[in-house]
Protein backbone atom coordinates (compact mmCIF):
# COMPACT_ATOMS: atom_id res chain seq x y z
CA UNK A 1 0.00 0.00 0.00
CA UNK A 2 1.25 3.58 -1.27
CA UNK A 3 1.69 6.38 1.42
CA UNK A 4 1.22 9.96 0.66
CA UNK A 5 2.32 12.82 3.22
CA UNK A 6 0.00 15.54 2.96
CA UNK A 7 1.50 18.67 4.53
CA UNK A 8 -1.10 20.99 6.21
CA UNK A 9 -3.44 18.74 6.47
CA UNK A 10 -5.59 20.12 9.54
CA UNK A 11 -6.00 22.90 7.25
CA UNK A 12 -9.15 23.88 5.20
CA UNK A 13 -7.88 22.35 1.85
CA UNK A 14 -5.80 20.05 3.46
CA UNK A 15 -8.31 18.72 5.44
CA UNK A 16 -10.72 17.87 2.49
CA UNK A 17 -7.76 15.93 0.43
CA UNK A 18 -7.12 13.64 3.70
CA UNK A 19 -10.79 13.16 3.86
CA UNK A 20 -10.92 12.51 0.60
CA UNK A 21 -8.28 10.32 0.64
CA UNK A 22 -9.04 8.09 3.52
CA UNK A 23 -12.87 7.67 1.95
CA UNK A 24 -12.16 7.19 -1.35
CA UNK A 25 -8.55 5.47 -1.98
CA UNK A 26 -6.40 2.92 -0.72
CA UNK A 27 -3.38 4.94 0.22
CA UNK A 28 -2.18 5.81 3.89
CA UNK A 29 -1.70 9.30 4.90
CA UNK A 30 0.74 10.75 7.35
CA UNK A 31 -0.44 14.56 8.17
CA UNK A 32 2.59 16.91 8.85
CA UNK A 33 1.21 19.65 10.69
CA UNK A 34 2.87 22.70 12.85
CA UNK A 35 -1.47 23.34 14.15
CA UNK A 36 -0.79 27.34 14.09
CA UNK A 37 -3.99 28.69 14.63
CA UNK A 38 -5.31 27.95 10.86
CA UNK A 39 -4.95 24.44 11.64
CA UNK A 40 -7.92 22.46 13.23
CA UNK A 41 -7.43 18.46 14.29
CA UNK A 42 -11.43 18.86 14.35
CA UNK A 43 -11.88 18.62 10.58
CA UNK A 44 -10.32 14.94 10.47
CA UNK A 45 -12.52 13.72 13.59
CA UNK A 46 -14.37 11.47 10.79
CA UNK A 47 -11.25 9.99 9.66
CA UNK A 48 -8.54 10.23 12.40
CA UNK A 49 -9.25 6.81 13.95
CA UNK A 50 -8.24 5.23 10.81
CA UNK A 51 -5.50 2.63 10.73
CA UNK A 52 -4.42 4.29 7.68
CA UNK A 53 -3.89 7.72 9.12
CA UNK A 54 -1.22 9.16 11.03
CA UNK A 55 -0.82 12.83 12.45
CA UNK A 56 2.98 14.30 12.33
CA UNK A 57 3.11 17.55 14.67
CA UNK A 58 5.99 19.21 13.08
CA UNK A 59 6.99 22.60 11.75
CA UNK A 60 8.00 22.17 8.11
CA UNK A 61 10.56 24.54 8.83
CA UNK A 62 12.32 22.34 10.99
CA UNK A 63 14.79 20.09 9.00
CA UNK A 64 15.95 17.44 11.39
CA UNK A 65 12.20 16.74 12.06
CA UNK A 66 11.26 16.75 8.10
CA UNK A 67 14.18 14.85 7.75
CA UNK A 68 12.69 11.69 10.57
CA UNK A 69 9.29 11.66 9.24
CA UNK A 70 10.54 10.73 5.61
CA UNK A 71 12.68 8.27 7.08
CA UNK A 72 10.29 6.88 9.27
CA UNK A 73 6.79 6.67 7.15
CA UNK A 74 8.82 6.07 3.37
CA UNK A 75 6.23 8.17 1.56
CA UNK A 76 5.90 7.77 -2.00
CA UNK A 77 3.92 11.32 -3.14
CA UNK A 78 4.05 14.60 -1.18
CA UNK A 79 1.05 16.99 -1.36
CA UNK A 80 2.50 20.03 0.00
CA UNK A 81 -0.12 22.59 1.42
CA UNK A 82 0.78 23.92 4.82
CA UNK A 83 1.23 27.80 4.31
CA UNK A 84 0.00 30.88 5.89
CA UNK A 85 -2.75 31.34 3.47
CA UNK A 86 -4.76 34.70 4.68
CA UNK A 87 -3.11 38.00 2.77
CA UNK A 88 -5.17 40.36 5.37
CA UNK A 89 -2.68 39.04 7.85
CA UNK A 90 0.48 38.86 5.62
CA UNK A 91 -0.21 42.83 5.16
CA UNK A 92 -0.47 42.99 9.28
CA UNK A 93 2.74 40.56 9.71
CA UNK A 94 4.24 39.19 6.58
CA UNK A 95 7.06 37.46 8.55
CA UNK A 96 5.91 34.19 8.81
CA UNK A 97 4.84 34.27 5.28
CA UNK A 98 8.07 34.15 4.40
CA UNK A 99 8.97 31.73 7.12
CA UNK A 100 6.79 28.90 6.43
CA UNK A 101 5.77 29.51 2.33
CA UNK A 102 9.67 30.26 1.23
CA UNK A 103 12.08 28.60 3.82
CA UNK A 104 9.13 26.36 4.80
CA UNK A 105 9.01 24.92 0.59
CA UNK A 106 12.60 25.64 0.37
CA UNK A 107 13.53 23.00 3.87
CA UNK A 108 10.92 20.71 2.26
CA UNK A 109 12.54 20.35 -1.07
CA UNK A 110 15.54 19.59 0.55
CA UNK A 111 14.59 16.90 2.41
CA UNK A 112 12.34 15.06 -0.19
CA UNK A 113 15.28 15.93 -2.56
CA UNK A 114 17.62 13.69 0.02
CA UNK A 115 15.37 11.14 0.63
CA UNK A 116 14.19 10.72 -3.06
CA UNK A 117 17.88 10.18 -4.12
CA UNK A 118 18.39 7.43 -1.66
CA UNK A 119 15.47 5.76 -3.01
CA UNK A 120 15.85 2.16 -4.76
CA UNK A 121 14.97 2.16 -8.53
CA UNK A 122 10.94 1.66 -8.22
CA UNK A 123 10.13 3.95 -5.78
CA UNK A 124 11.73 6.46 -7.11
CA UNK A 125 10.65 6.27 -10.37
CA UNK A 126 6.85 6.78 -8.94
CA UNK A 127 7.96 9.37 -6.32
CA UNK A 128 6.28 13.09 -6.37
CA UNK A 129 6.45 16.00 -4.95
CA UNK A 130 3.34 18.52 -5.73
CA UNK A 131 3.49 21.69 -4.54
CA UNK A 132 -0.01 23.31 -3.88
CA UNK A 133 -0.51 27.17 -5.15
CA UNK A 134 -2.76 29.59 -5.78
CA UNK A 135 -3.84 31.87 -8.96
CA UNK A 136 -3.22 34.59 -6.81
CA UNK A 137 0.52 34.48 -8.26
CA UNK A 138 -0.20 35.93 -11.54
CA UNK A 139 -1.71 38.99 -10.15
CA UNK A 140 -4.78 41.07 -11.36
CA UNK A 141 -6.93 40.97 -14.62
CA UNK A 142 -8.80 43.90 -13.73
CA UNK A 143 -10.32 45.98 -16.73
CA UNK A 144 -9.65 42.74 -19.13
CA UNK A 145 -11.95 39.18 -20.21
CA UNK A 146 -8.46 37.64 -19.87
CA UNK A 147 -7.87 34.01 -17.74
CA UNK A 148 -4.87 33.18 -16.21
CA UNK A 149 -3.26 29.89 -18.01
CA UNK A 150 -0.24 28.07 -16.32
CA UNK A 151 1.23 30.15 -19.12
CA UNK A 152 0.38 33.67 -17.76
CA UNK A 153 3.65 35.39 -16.19
CA UNK A 154 3.89 35.99 -12.75
CA UNK A 155 2.68 39.47 -10.99
CA UNK A 156 2.17 38.61 -7.41
CA UNK A 157 0.32 41.86 -5.22
CA UNK A 158 0.48 41.13 -1.75
CA UNK A 159 3.21 39.40 0.52
CA UNK A 160 0.98 36.33 0.69
CA UNK A 161 0.54 35.75 -3.20
CA UNK A 162 4.44 37.00 -3.33
CA UNK A 163 5.99 34.70 -1.26
CA UNK A 164 3.54 31.94 -2.70
CA UNK A 165 5.54 32.78 -6.12
CA UNK A 166 8.35 32.31 -4.07
CA UNK A 167 7.55 28.87 -3.70
CA UNK A 168 6.49 28.17 -7.55
CA UNK A 169 9.86 29.47 -8.61
CA UNK A 170 11.92 27.25 -5.97
CA UNK A 171 9.98 23.97 -6.57
CA UNK A 172 10.83 24.39 -10.90
CA UNK A 173 14.55 24.94 -9.97
CA UNK A 174 14.34 21.80 -8.46
CA UNK A 175 13.03 20.13 -11.04
CA UNK A 176 15.21 21.93 -13.37
CA UNK A 177 18.71 22.18 -11.45
CA UNK A 178 18.53 18.46 -9.71
CA UNK A 179 15.41 16.76 -11.76
CA UNK A 180 13.63 15.84 -8.77
CA UNK A 181 10.06 14.83 -9.37
CA UNK A 182 7.77 18.06 -9.18
CA UNK A 183 4.41 19.02 -10.02
CA UNK A 184 2.37 22.30 -9.42
CA UNK A 185 -1.12 23.50 -9.40
CA UNK A 186 -2.55 26.95 -9.32
CA UNK A 187 -6.07 26.90 -7.98
CA UNK A 188 -8.58 29.98 -7.77
CA UNK A 189 -11.03 31.03 -4.50
CA UNK A 190 -11.80 27.69 -2.56
CA UNK A 191 -15.05 27.55 -0.63
CA UNK A 192 -17.22 24.86 1.31
CA UNK A 193 -17.13 23.05 4.87
CA UNK A 194 -14.61 23.49 7.88
CA UNK A 195 -13.44 26.81 6.27
CA UNK A 196 -11.85 29.34 8.55
CA UNK A 197 -14.27 32.28 9.79
CA UNK A 198 -11.91 34.87 8.77
CA UNK A 199 -12.67 34.32 5.02
CA UNK A 200 -15.12 35.47 3.03
CA UNK A 201 -17.74 33.31 3.34
CA UNK A 202 -17.66 31.33 6.43
CA UNK A 203 -17.55 34.84 8.36
CA UNK A 204 -20.75 36.34 6.08
CA UNK A 205 -22.62 33.27 6.99
CA UNK A 206 -21.70 33.26 11.19
CA UNK A 207 -21.67 37.10 10.91
CA UNK A 208 -25.10 37.17 9.62
CA UNK A 209 -26.55 34.35 12.39
CA UNK A 210 -25.19 36.42 15.25
CA UNK A 211 -26.92 39.57 14.06
CA UNK A 212 -23.45 41.60 13.04
CA UNK A 213 -22.55 43.51 10.59
CA UNK A 214 -21.39 41.42 7.17
CA UNK A 215 -17.74 43.94 6.25
CA UNK A 216 -17.66 44.21 2.42
CA UNK A 217 -14.38 45.83 1.32
CA UNK A 218 -14.54 48.44 -1.40
CA UNK A 219 -17.69 48.78 -3.25
CA UNK A 220 -17.51 44.48 -3.10
CA UNK A 221 -16.89 44.60 -7.15
CA UNK A 222 -13.76 42.31 -6.31
CA UNK A 223 -14.36 39.06 -8.61
CA UNK A 224 -13.26 35.89 -7.76
CA UNK A 225 -13.71 32.48 -9.28
CA UNK A 226 -15.16 30.34 -7.01
CA UNK A 227 -14.25 26.08 -6.41
CA UNK A 228 -15.81 24.11 -3.58
CA UNK A 229 -13.23 22.30 -1.63
CA UNK A 230 -14.18 18.82 -2.34
CA UNK A 231 -13.82 19.30 -6.18
CA UNK A 232 -10.39 21.15 -5.33
CA UNK A 233 -9.47 18.25 -3.11
CA UNK A 234 -10.34 15.36 -5.80
CA UNK A 235 -8.47 17.32 -8.65
CA UNK A 236 -5.22 17.71 -6.42
CA UNK A 237 -5.11 13.70 -6.07
CA UNK A 238 -5.36 13.27 -9.31
CA UNK A 239 -2.87 15.88 -10.29
CA UNK A 240 -0.41 13.98 -7.55
CA UNK A 241 -1.50 10.68 -8.90
CA UNK A 242 -1.58 10.87 -12.25
CA UNK A 243 -0.32 14.12 -13.66
CA UNK A 244 3.19 14.29 -15.35
CA UNK A 245 6.09 15.40 -13.91
CA UNK A 246 7.16 19.36 -14.55
CA UNK A 247 3.96 20.59 -15.48
CA UNK A 248 1.53 23.00 -14.23
CA UNK A 249 -2.15 22.79 -14.13
CA UNK A 250 -4.81 25.31 -13.14
CA UNK A 251 -7.74 24.78 -11.24
CA UNK A 252 -10.78 26.26 -11.36
CA UNK A 253 -14.18 26.73 -10.92
CA UNK A 254 -15.99 29.02 -14.15
CA UNK A 255 -17.59 30.69 -11.33
CA UNK A 256 -16.84 34.03 -11.82
CA UNK A 257 -18.54 36.19 -9.03
CA UNK A 258 -18.51 39.92 -7.77
CA UNK A 259 -18.04 39.68 -3.70
CA UNK A 260 -21.17 41.83 -3.53
CA UNK A 261 -22.92 39.22 -5.36
CA UNK A 262 -21.40 36.25 -3.09
CA UNK A 263 -22.50 37.68 -0.02
CA UNK A 264 -26.18 38.90 -1.62
CA UNK A 265 -26.63 35.10 -2.02
CA UNK A 266 -25.80 33.72 0.84
CA UNK A 267 -28.43 36.21 3.00
CA UNK A 268 -30.98 35.34 0.36
CA UNK A 269 -30.15 31.58 1.20
CA UNK A 270 -29.93 32.39 4.83
CA UNK A 271 -33.57 33.62 4.39
CA UNK A 272 -34.75 30.59 3.08
CA UNK A 273 -32.44 28.18 5.49
CA UNK A 274 -32.68 30.04 8.46
CA UNK A 275 -35.97 32.47 8.79
CA UNK A 276 -35.16 32.67 12.22
CA UNK A 277 -33.41 35.88 12.02
CA UNK A 278 -31.72 37.42 14.92
CA UNK A 279 -33.64 39.84 17.02
CA UNK A 280 -33.44 43.30 15.58
CA UNK A 281 -33.17 42.46 11.85
CA UNK A 282 -35.88 42.22 9.54
CA UNK A 283 -33.65 41.36 6.66
CA UNK A 284 -30.14 39.39 6.76
CA UNK A 285 -29.24 42.06 4.21
CA UNK A 286 -29.62 44.70 5.72
CA UNK A 287 -26.50 43.72 7.71
CA UNK A 288 -24.04 44.63 5.06
CA UNK A 289 -21.41 47.07 5.83
CA UNK A 290 -18.54 48.55 3.73
CA UNK A 291 -15.49 49.08 4.87
CA UNK A 292 -12.12 50.64 3.61
CA UNK A 293 -10.76 48.38 0.81
CA UNK A 294 -7.92 46.45 1.44
CA UNK A 295 -4.38 47.70 0.66
CA UNK A 296 -3.17 46.51 -3.33
CA UNK A 297 -6.39 44.27 -3.61
CA UNK A 298 -6.27 42.34 -6.83
CA UNK A 299 -9.86 43.56 -8.91
CA UNK A 300 -10.15 40.33 -11.17
CA UNK A 301 -9.00 36.55 -10.46
CA UNK A 302 -10.48 34.10 -13.61
CA UNK A 303 -8.85 30.97 -14.29
CA UNK A 304 -8.75 28.94 -17.59
CA UNK A 305 -8.72 25.18 -16.54
CA UNK A 306 -9.20 23.86 -19.82
CA UNK A 307 -6.13 21.77 -19.25
CA UNK A 308 -6.44 20.00 -16.28
CA UNK A 309 -9.99 19.02 -17.72
CA UNK A 310 -8.38 18.03 -21.34
CA UNK A 311 -5.70 16.31 -19.79
CA UNK A 312 -6.84 14.53 -16.91
CA UNK A 313 -10.61 14.40 -17.02
CA UNK A 314 -11.51 16.57 -13.78
CA UNK A 315 -14.31 18.66 -13.99
CA UNK A 316 -16.06 20.39 -11.30
CA UNK A 317 -19.10 18.35 -9.40
CA UNK A 318 -20.64 21.39 -8.24
CA UNK A 319 -21.90 24.27 -9.32
CA UNK A 320 -21.89 27.96 -7.39
CA UNK A 321 -25.09 27.79 -6.62
CA UNK A 322 -25.05 24.02 -5.29
CA UNK A 323 -21.76 24.44 -3.61
CA UNK A 324 -22.73 27.59 -1.35
CA UNK A 325 -25.66 25.90 -0.93
CA UNK A 326 -23.81 22.90 0.82
CA UNK A 327 -21.96 25.41 2.48
CA UNK A 328 -24.58 27.02 4.01
CA UNK A 329 -26.30 24.58 5.01
CA UNK A 330 -23.02 22.99 6.76
CA UNK A 331 -22.23 25.70 8.79
CA UNK A 332 -25.92 25.43 10.47
CA UNK A 333 -25.57 22.02 11.11
CA UNK A 334 -22.24 22.14 12.56
CA UNK A 335 -22.61 25.15 15.27
CA UNK A 336 -20.58 22.94 17.43
CA UNK A 337 -17.11 23.53 15.06
CA UNK A 338 -18.07 26.88 14.43
CA UNK A 339 -18.54 27.77 18.47
CA UNK A 340 -15.24 25.78 18.91
CA UNK A 341 -13.05 27.92 16.40
CA UNK A 342 -14.71 31.05 17.43
CA UNK A 343 -14.30 30.34 21.48
CA UNK A 344 -11.04 29.21 20.81
CA UNK A 345 -11.14 25.60 22.41
CA UNK A 346 -10.57 23.98 18.64
CA UNK A 347 -6.79 24.95 20.55
CA UNK A 348 -7.32 22.49 23.16
CA UNK A 349 -7.34 19.51 21.34
CA UNK A 350 -4.02 20.02 20.09
CA UNK A 351 -2.47 20.22 23.94
CA UNK A 352 -3.80 17.02 24.51
CA UNK A 353 -6.62 18.67 26.75
CA UNK A 354 -9.71 17.18 24.90
CA UNK A 355 -9.75 14.62 23.11
N1 LIG B 1 -7.97 28.67 0.50
C1 LIG B 1 -7.91 28.94 -0.82
O1 LIG B 1 -8.86 29.48 -1.38
C2 LIG B 1 -6.69 28.56 -1.62
C3 LIG B 1 -6.74 28.68 -3.01
C4 LIG B 1 -5.63 28.28 -3.77
C5 LIG B 1 -4.52 27.75 -3.14
N2 LIG B 1 -4.47 27.66 -1.79
C6 LIG B 1 -3.26 27.06 -1.17
O2 LIG B 1 -3.66 25.81 -0.62
C7 LIG B 1 -2.91 25.54 0.55
C8 LIG B 1 -3.86 25.25 1.70
O3 LIG B 1 -4.72 26.39 1.89
P1 LIG B 1 -5.78 26.42 3.07
O4 LIG B 1 -6.81 27.41 2.71
O5 LIG B 1 -6.19 25.04 3.42
O6 LIG B 1 -4.89 27.01 4.26
P2 LIG B 1 -5.15 27.01 5.82
O7 LIG B 1 -4.58 28.29 6.32
O8 LIG B 1 -6.57 26.67 6.12
O9 LIG B 1 -4.27 25.78 6.35
C9 LIG B 1 -2.88 25.80 6.39
C10 LIG B 1 -2.40 24.62 7.23
O10 LIG B 1 -0.96 24.63 7.22
C11 LIG B 1 -0.50 24.46 8.55
N3 LIG B 1 0.81 25.11 8.67
C12 LIG B 1 1.07 26.44 8.60
N4 LIG B 1 2.39 26.67 8.78
C13 LIG B 1 2.97 25.44 8.94
C14 LIG B 1 4.32 25.03 9.14
N5 LIG B 1 5.32 25.89 9.23
N6 LIG B 1 4.56 23.69 9.23
C15 LIG B 1 3.53 22.78 9.15
N7 LIG B 1 2.24 23.14 8.98
C16 LIG B 1 1.97 24.46 8.87
C17 LIG B 1 -1.57 25.10 9.42
O11 LIG B 1 -1.52 24.62 10.76
C18 LIG B 1 -2.85 24.70 8.70
O12 LIG B 1 -3.31 23.44 9.13
C19 LIG B 1 -2.01 26.76 0.78
O13 LIG B 1 -0.73 26.45 0.31
C20 LIG B 1 -2.66 27.85 -0.03
O14 LIG B 1 -1.70 28.77 -0.48
C21 LIG B 1 -5.54 28.04 -1.00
Amino acid sequence: MKTILVTGGAGFIGSAVIRHLINDTDYNVVNVDKLTYAGNLESLESVSDNSRYTFEHVDICDATEIKRVFKQHQPDIVMHLAAESHVDRSIDGPGEFIQTNIVGTYNLLEQARHYWAALGDAKKVGFRFHHISTDEVYGDLEGTDDLFTEETPYAPSSPYSASKASSDHLVRAWYRTFDFPTIITNCSNNYGPYHFPEKLIPLVILNALAGKPLPVYGKGNQVRDWLYVDDHARALVLVATTGEIAETYNIGGHNEKQNIDVVKTICHLLEELAPNRPEGVNAYEELITFVTDRVGHDVRYAIDAGKIQQELSWVPEETFETGLRKTVKWYLENQQWCSNVQDGSYKQERLGIVG
